[in-house]
């Protein structure tokens, strides 16, 4: 008899409304994985701002090395309104991204079934954001000086390397090969004339190895209105990790709610565990309620599935909050009346269906 599928996979629940959505999405994983014969083996990590106010470490010192040894990472949201940004993103979730060279956040949003967007007349909508997820705008080149003086200043280097801006073009146009064709390169090489010209050049030089690929450059201020006018417009987006980071609230709020956008923080070669997590963040403003929407979360391990090489399970899943959504079981932030745990059930009761 053949032996039965494991996977290990770390989970940092983390902060605020990390620790109720992360539990959700973990259930119905387990769920699926059942039902397609395979189990997961979670690592449960208590990592996250508790553990730095009592460590002073948001972390473990070894806590890369550790989940290095793991096959995916499943991440709840990083961030505490009385401990600064920087000390707890930059102490958990940037440095997993970096150590791992998880290069591309993808970012793929959809309609579900029982929302109604925001948008007046917009009723599908199916799109993906490639987004740059190491380098660009999110740089360690800069610093402070003169602190607390009339003259203090602050410089932040933005980083564009040609590997960097080329690999996550690659992925991009690869990715519009098998979804139609049509790919947005997010620019702004009318203002930054140092970098995004830059950008421009090395994707159009990529994306020139793709025949069956169109690229159309568009300046990210019009592209944003454009994605609340015309959605449908765009497919695939590539995007610089600022660019990027702004375009998937964007969208998921043209969505419905930025509670049910997925992301997957991919190491494409494999070389090191990828990480997979919501869109949004800890949400203090609703944290310990029960209210929060646990479907970016139950997404995100849907492409932690299909990254393990368990598609069936993935669909599943997907099928699953889909048809509890469009049987009309919703949270509040879809404007339903569902807590975490009622919707989390509902989705159960149709994950081995
Ligand atoms: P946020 O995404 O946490 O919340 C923005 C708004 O959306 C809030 O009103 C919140 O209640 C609502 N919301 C978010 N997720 C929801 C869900 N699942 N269900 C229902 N409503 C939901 O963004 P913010 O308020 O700007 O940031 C809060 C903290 O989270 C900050 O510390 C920030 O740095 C951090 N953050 C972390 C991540 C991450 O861990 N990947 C991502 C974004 C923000
Ligand atoms: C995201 C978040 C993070 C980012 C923050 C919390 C650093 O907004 O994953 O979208 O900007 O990458
Ligand atoms: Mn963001």
């Amino acid at each position: 008899m053949e032996s039965t599928r494991r996977y290990t996979v770390d989970v940092i629940a983390g902060d605020g409304i990390g620790q109720e959505v992360t539990p959700a999405a973990m259930r119905c994983a387990d769920a699926v994985a059942q039902a397609h014969g395979f189990r997961i083996d979670w690592r449960e990590r208590d990592w996250g701002s508790d553990r730095y106010r009592a460590h002073g470490r948001m972390m473990p010192v070894d806590g890369l090395e550790t989940l290095a040894t793991g096959d995916a990472i499943l991440l709840g949201a990083v961030g505490a309104p009385d401990i600064a940004d920087e000390v707890t993103l930059w102490g958990l979730l940037i440095p997993i991204r970096r150590e791992f060279l998880q290069y591309v956040n993808l970012r793929p949003i959809r309609i579900l079934p029982g929302v109604v967007s925001p948008l007046r007349g917009v009723d599908e909508l199916d799109l993906v954001i490639v987004r740059e997820n190491v380098e660009g705008e999110y740089s360690e080149v800069g610093g402070r000086l003169y602190r607390g003086r009339p003259e203090e200043m602050a410089v932040q280097e933005s980083v564009f390397t040609r590997t960097g801006v080329a690999r996550v073009a690659r992925y991009a146009a690869e990715l519009a090969r098998t979804r139609g064709g049509r790919l947005v390169s997010a620019t702004k090489s009318n203002g930054i004339i140092h970098t995004m010209p830059f950008w421009d050049e090395v994707v159009a030089e990529v994306v020139a190895g793709y025949p069956q690929v169109q690229v159309e450059k568009v300046l990210i201020d019009a592209l944003a209105a454009r994605l609340v006018l015309k959605p449908h417009s765009v497919d695939v987006v590539v995007a610089s990790n600022l660019f990027g980071d702004i375009l998937s609230d964007l969208v998921a709020g043209v969505a419905g709610s930025i509670g049910v956008a997925p992301s997957a923080n991919l190491n494409p070669e494999k070389a090191h565990p990828s990480m997979f997590e919501p869109v949004h963040g800890s949400a203090p403003d609703i944290a310990g309620r029960g209210v929060a929407n646990p479907v970016g979360t139950m997404w995100a391990a849907a492409m932690m599935l299909d990254h393990l090489g368990e598609p069936d399970a993935a669909r599943a899943l997907e099928a699953a909050f889909e048809q509890a959504m469009a049987a009309g079981v919703r949270t509040a932030d879809l404007g339903g009346s569902a807590g975490t745990e009622e919707f989390t059930r509902e989705v159960l009761a149709r994950c081995t269906a």
